[in-house]
């Protein structure tokens, strides 16, 4: 929710494995910049299946889990650090619903619907709270990088 103050909030993005396959990339981060975020920072990292678990800690105990972190251990994905006013709201509107085939159907115009394909292969991740934002934030940006075999680090604010 809003600060009130004007300024800016930070959320994570993430352009899942399929995503980065699939070279929607560019198309997406275009969405991002049109929108007015500003993209603070990004990496492109291979999880590895303790990276994914601990990051998707609080659904370890749901019956999708084992196949949530198959796929997101399946090929690279694209870490953001999204910067703009209420960010975390303003990207969660952009990303839109959790399935992607039913986003395709209500939400047409949202980034999952564009690249994602069920409830499952969604496309792209954002954080569901401010709370969230930064403890993500933190995992991917503030936790020792040399724990992400990272291709490439990419830093716009400094
Ligand atoms: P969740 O946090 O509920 O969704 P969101 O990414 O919209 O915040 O779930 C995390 C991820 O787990 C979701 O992006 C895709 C996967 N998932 C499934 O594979 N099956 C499911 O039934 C749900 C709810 C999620
Ligand atoms: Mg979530």
């Amino acid at each position: 929710s809003s600060n009130g103050s004007g300024e800016k909030e930070r959320t994570l993005g993430i352009i899942k494995p399929d995503g980065l396959s699939g070279n929607y990339s560019d198309r997406i981060k275009q969405v991002i910049l049109e929108s007015g975020f500003n993209i603070n920072k990004e990496m492109v990292i291979q999880l590895d299946e303790e990276n994914a678990a601990n990051f998707y800690a609080e659904h370890s105990s749901k019956p999708f889990f084992t196949n949530l972190i198959k796929y997101m251990t399946s090929g690279p994905v694209l870490v953001m650090i999204l910067e703009k006013e209420d960010a975390v709201i303003h990207w969660r509107e952009l990303i839109g619903p959790t399935d992607a085939g039913k986003a395709k159907i209500t939400h047409p115009q949202s980034l999952r619907a564009m690249c994602g394909v069920d409830i499952e292969k969604n496309c792209v991740h954002g954080s569901d709270s401010h709370q969230s934002a930064q403890r993500e934030i933190a995992f991917f940006f503030k936790e020792a990088p040399s724990a992400f075999k990272t291709e490439a680090v990419r830093k716009h604010d400094e």
